[in-house]
């Protein structure tokens, strides 16, 4: 067994696990040098053979103990056939959204624009099987694709005004999205992943009254169409409001917490295991500080089930070495 999956399943304490959300990526000059030569970024996440060779270049260089597939969230209203571009300096930017065309897309449709996701799951699965290793496959939450689909971009610190203003449009659509995700999933699960991660990263844009509609019932049906299927699924509800709650009702098997969150209080309120916290800013700072604040999370949750990550991605800034500096450290603690 995998030491996440000793953690998560059986809430082994003080083994410390450690994987960093967005680790295959462009702090890593291997990355940034096949991203020169591919500027189409979707295209990209869509060559199984340098997908697949991304996804092992953080491995290759740190002792960690997960894979997370190289894909975006944004390849589900790809396959739905949304136009989906990453634009430098300005992030993703979507096409008009157009119900009719996106109901008409079927299993053998989305799978055909989207399957060499899969193989790259497939090719990197059976390399770290062998490593005890996981393979982690993911997917943007309902409302997060939501947000991206219908504002065609990044969203700020708030919401438009009229977001909700085509109510039946908005509900329809999270349907769409849902079923396909629960294909996507499935398709994830049978080339290899053995871990789901959930990315809600928007989940702290709504207000209290719309949680149950919008995240609490759309993710709770995806995490026990997860457990059906016999895989872990850990959820980042990234700021959301009560994270007590949101574990309380949705039960996932693990919970990524954001560097906002005071981790003594989590401790106290959240029963199942833990991942994540770390500021990723703390990377850009220096190896002292790196060592304290990651020696401050490790102590915190010793008698809990914990895998050590960071509170968000890791920043493009951030130096190799700290990363390097940073494993160690996990890896060292006893
Ligand atoms: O190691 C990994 O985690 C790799 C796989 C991965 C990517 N995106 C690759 C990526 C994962 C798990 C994601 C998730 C993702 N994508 C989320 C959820 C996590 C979060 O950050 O909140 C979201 C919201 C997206 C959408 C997205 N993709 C945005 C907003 C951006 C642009 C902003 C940015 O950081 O550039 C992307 C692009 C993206 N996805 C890059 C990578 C490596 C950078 C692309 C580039 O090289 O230009």
């Amino acid at each position: 067994m995998s030491p996440i999956d000793e953690v998560i399943k059986n809430k082994k304490t003080n083994i410390n696990p450690i994987w960093i959300m967005r680790q295959a990526g462009r702090y890593l000059p291997e990355f940034r040098k096949i991203r020169e030569k591919n500027k189409d970024f979707i295209k990209l996440c869509l060559n199984e053979e340098l997908s697949s060779e991304i996804t092992l270049q953080p491995l290759k260089r740190f002792n960690l103990d997960a894979a997370i597939i190289f894909s975006d969230i944004l390849i589900l209203p790809y396959g739905l056939g949304q136009k989906v571009e990453f634009e430098k300096n300005f992030g993703p930017k979507l096409g008009d959204l157009n119900l009719n065309k996106i109901s008409q897309i079927d299993e053998v449709d989305f799978v055909e624009k989207v399957h060499r996701v899969y193989k790259a799951i497939k090719k990197v699965s059976l390399d770290l099987n062998l490593k005890n290793k996981s393979t982690i496959g993911f997917v943007g939450a309902p409302w997060t694709l939501l947000v991206y689909m219908i504002n065609q971009q990044s969203p700020k610190k708030t919401l438009k005004a009229n977001f909700f203003k085509d109510e039946f449009l908005i509900n329809r659509i999270l349907l769409i999205i849902e079923k396909f995700l629960k294909i996507h999933i499935k398709h994830q699960i049978d080339s290899g992943a053995n871990i789901i991660q959930i990315f809600d990263s928007w989940a702290g844009l709504l207000e209290e009254k719309d949680l149950p509609n919008y995240i609490y019932s759309p993710t709770l049906n995806l995490v026990n169409f997860i457990k059906s299927l016999n895989v872990p699924v850990i959820c980042f509800p990234r700021e959301i409001k009560n994270y007590k709650e949101f574990c309380d009702i949705v039960k996932p098997d693990a919970v990524n917490i954001d560097y906002n969150l005071n981790p003594k209080e989590i401790l106290k309120n959240i029963k199942i295991p833990i991942q994540g916290g770390l500021d990723p800013k703390i990377l850009l700072t220096d190896k002292e500080t790196l060592r304290k604040e990651t020696i401050k999370y490790l102590e915190i949750f010793k008698n809990h089930p914990y895998i050590f990550n960071l509170g968000h991605g890791i920043l493009p800034e951030t130096n190799p070495d700290m990363v390097e500096y940073l494993v160690k450290t996990v890896k060292d603690f006893k």
